[in-house]
């Protein structure tokens, strides 16, 4: 391969080391002559060891004069290779050069559960109007979940059929899932001061399994406190909602009498619809869906957080948002809410890069 060093002369075997240093055109080229001078059988190894035998007064001439050699070896063969290196990377990147018009590699997009997509879209209806978004845990206690919003001792609610209890604690107490948002409702009363106008969107649990029930769902709670607060105001407020999130102006709606312990008048607020072959149509037509349940808040509530009735009123609503979705985007089945089905997240899902400003999901 290279020139085979035959000399002890440092100048010499320096001359000859540089020369095959510089001709070494490929770094196995490099190598070899590495091998060949700082190897362990190469030659300036070779006069290393001569050291040994050398009198004191010669090797201190040669010693510093070879070790200087070694080190001025090593540093040219470091250098010729980063330059072979660099020459190696120029001549890959020339010959393959980029094509920038190629279509880039398939990304895989996730979606946005139809839930999200529509808890985004109501909180955004309701910033507009003025709400704020207030939050309380789905752990919840008694006095939270029933006591206070004025559920008698012995409502069929507190049964272990439709709530989840945990078991008692040291002190007796027994825990519960939340079966609504309501107790946020309370949660808010007692730690802010009036007026309030907030939502609480979150999971509620309550055990029931059928194709519109799921044992975990998702409810959106309203609730507004002011002074001279009056149903007048609670159906424009809805009914201003629902215009905006199925995007008709013309809708109409009824509020059917119903009963709620923590509300009083208590209504139950329906939307007509009529029915194209497979497809509702939201807004006119002679039959009617449930959307929500509303009502004034009862003195009682209003009394268990500190507040006068007769200086504050409020009213208050609750609404199914996985049931919302469900009709306006045209899912038939609760159940596959949350089943993770990749393929249904991938058919019902909405894109990430296009979330709501207000409600845009339909167009
Ligand atoms: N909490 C009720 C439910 O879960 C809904 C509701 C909320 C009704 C607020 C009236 C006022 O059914």
């Amino acid at each position: 391969m290279t020139t085979v060093m035959t000399t002890a002369d440092p100048e010499q075997l320096k001359t000859e080391a540089l020369a095959a240093i510089d001709a070494a055109d490929t770094l196995d080229a490099l190598e070899a002559v590495r091998v060949e001078t700082l190897g362990k059988s190469g030659s300036i190894s070779a006069v290393m060891k001569t050291l040994g035998k050398m009198d004191p007064d010669e090797r201190k001439v040669m010693g510093p004069k070879l070790n200087a050699l070694k080190t001025e070896i090593t540093e040219a063969i470091t250098q010729k290779k980063t330059a072979l290196e660099d020459a190696a990377l120029e001549a890959e990147l020339a010959a393959k050069a980029l094509d920038l018009s190629l279509p880039g590699p398939d990304v895989r997009t996730g979606t946005v559960h139809p839930t999200s997509q529509v808890f985004a879209e109501l909180t955004e209806i309701f910033a507009n109007m003025g709400f704020a978004v207030a939050e309380g845990p789905d752990i919840e206690d008694d006095f939270h979940n029933f006591t206070a919003l004025n559920f008698p001792p012995d409502h069929p609610a507190r049964d272990h059929h439709d709530t989840f209890f945990f078991s008692a604690d040291d002190q007796g107490e027994r825990k519960l899932l939340r079966t609504h948002t309501s107790p946020v409702q309370i949660r808010t009363m007692l730690s802010e001061k009036p007026p309030l106008r907030i939502i609480a969107p979150g999971r509620t649990y309550r055990c029931d399994s059928d194709q519109t029930h799921t044992p975990m769902f998702h409810q959106l709670e309203g609730l507004v406190i002011d002074k001279g607060v009056h149903m007048g105001h609670l159906k424009g407020c809805l009914m201003d909602f629902v215009k905006a999130f199925f995007e008709v102006d013309d809708v109409e709606v009824r509020f059917r009498p119903h009963h709620f312990p923590f509300t009083e008048p208590s209504a139950e607020m329906d939307i007509g619809y009529s029915r194209d072959g497979q497809v509702l149509k939201i807004g006119t037509g002679d039959s009617w869906l449930e959307i929500l349940g509303c009502g004034m808040v009862h003195p009682n509530v209003l009394k268990a957080c500190n507040l006068d009735p007769n200086d504050w009123q409020g009213f208050a609503f609750g609404l199914g948002v996985d049931r919302l979705a469900m009709l306006k985007y045209g899912i038939p089945d609760l159940r596959a809410f949350f089943d993770n089905d990749q393929r249904w997240l991938k058919h019902y899902g909405f894109s990430p890069l296009h979330q709501p400003s207000t409600a845009t999901g339909l167009s």
